[in-house]
This record gives structure tokens, sequence and C-alpha cells, in this order.
């Protein structure tokens, strides 16, 4: 099975992410949304689909620009993690993986792996809680310390058991 971890970052912190997931995943290529097509990640059987959020609840700008209508996910396995502030948007929080999940979902993908409690985080309101849970991985550096590898590595369990 070919699977892509397939993120947009412009400070960094998401690559950052994307390379811990890697690193406990194994085979699986990295691939910045940057500097890839649609046609290349329709290639993939399953994908794991990373995002900040930007300017009060958007996506991240490499994943804005990029034309998302044109991936192919119908029955595509496809697992989602996100990095935000909670502290700074409040109300948006992790915004980014809640607008990919509605896209992906209403496109036909089967979205798989853990969705992350949210008690872990302090916020008022985020698009990516769906019937009180986030829909997938959410990361927020400041809130995740000394856990950060540890939460990224349980749920990199929780999505290889679909692939
Ligand atoms: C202008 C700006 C707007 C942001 N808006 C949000 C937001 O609405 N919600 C959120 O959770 N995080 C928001 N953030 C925080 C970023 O998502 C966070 O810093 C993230 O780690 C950046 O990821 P990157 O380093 O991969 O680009 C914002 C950051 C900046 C600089």
């Amino acid at each position: 099975m070919s699977i892509a971890i397939v993120y947009g970052s412009t400070k960094g912190n998401t690559t950052g992410v994307a390379e811990l997931i890697k690193s406990n995943f194994g085979d699986v290529d990295l691939i910045n949304i940057a500097k890839t097509t649609p046609s290349e990640l329709n290639k993939y059987d399953g994908l794991i689909i990373g995002t900040p959020t930007y300017y009060d609840g958007k996506l991240q700008d490499d994943w804005e620009a990029f034309d998302k209508e044109a991936l192919e996910l119908k029955g595509k396995k496809v697992a989602l993690f996100g990095v935000g502030n909670q502290r700074r948007h409040s109300t948006t929080f992790n915004n980014g993986i809640g607008i990919l999940y509605e896209l992906f979902v209403k496109k036909g993908a089967e979205i798989v792996g853990d969705k992350n409690p949210t008690d872990r985080h302090t916020f008022e309101t985020s698009k990516a809680v769906v019937d009180g849970k986030f829909v997938g991985l959410v990361i927020d550096k400041e809130v995740e310390g000394d856990s950060l590898e540890d939460n990224i590595a349980k749920w990199t369990n929780s999505v290889k058991k679909f692939f």
C-alpha cells in the first residue's frame, strides 16, 4: 500500500510534526503540499494530511492555493493532523483540519485514526470538533511540551492499523 504524509507549513512547526509522524511510521513518502500536484497525490492508496491554521481560522497558504477539488478521494483512507495555537486563537483553534475534513468527507474519503479528545486543550470554538471530538490529531506546541513525541507516536499507531 502506498502512503504519503502531505503537509503545508509556513514557519516549520507542521513540518516538524510531519517528520515525527514519518519517523514513527516508517516507509511513507513525505510531501510538501507546495511542491506537488493533485495527480501525484491521486496515485497514493492512503494519505496522512496536515495543516496549521492561519488568519483567523483559515487554511495555511499553500493548502489554500492547492486545487483540493481535483483530489480523488472516493473510498480513500485519509488521516488528519492539525497544528494551531489555543492561547492566541481560542475561537478558531485548529479550524484548518476541520475545513479539510468537511471537504474530504464530501469527496468520499474514509477518515481514519484516533479522534483526539478535546480535554487536553483549552479553547472556545473550533471547526475541527465534530461530535465532541477533534477529527484527528491536534497539536499546539505550547501545550504539548514534553508529551509532544508521545502524543504523535500514539496517534500514528492508531493510523497504522488502517494502512
Ligand atoms: C497570522 C497567524 C494567524 C493564526 N491563526 C490561527 C488560528 O486561527 N487558529 C489556530 O489554531 N492557530 C493560528 N495560528 C497559529 C499557527 O497555526 C501556529 O503557529 C502553527 O504552529 C504554525 O504552523 P507552521 O509553523 O507549520 O506554519 C496563527 C498564526 C499566525 C502567525
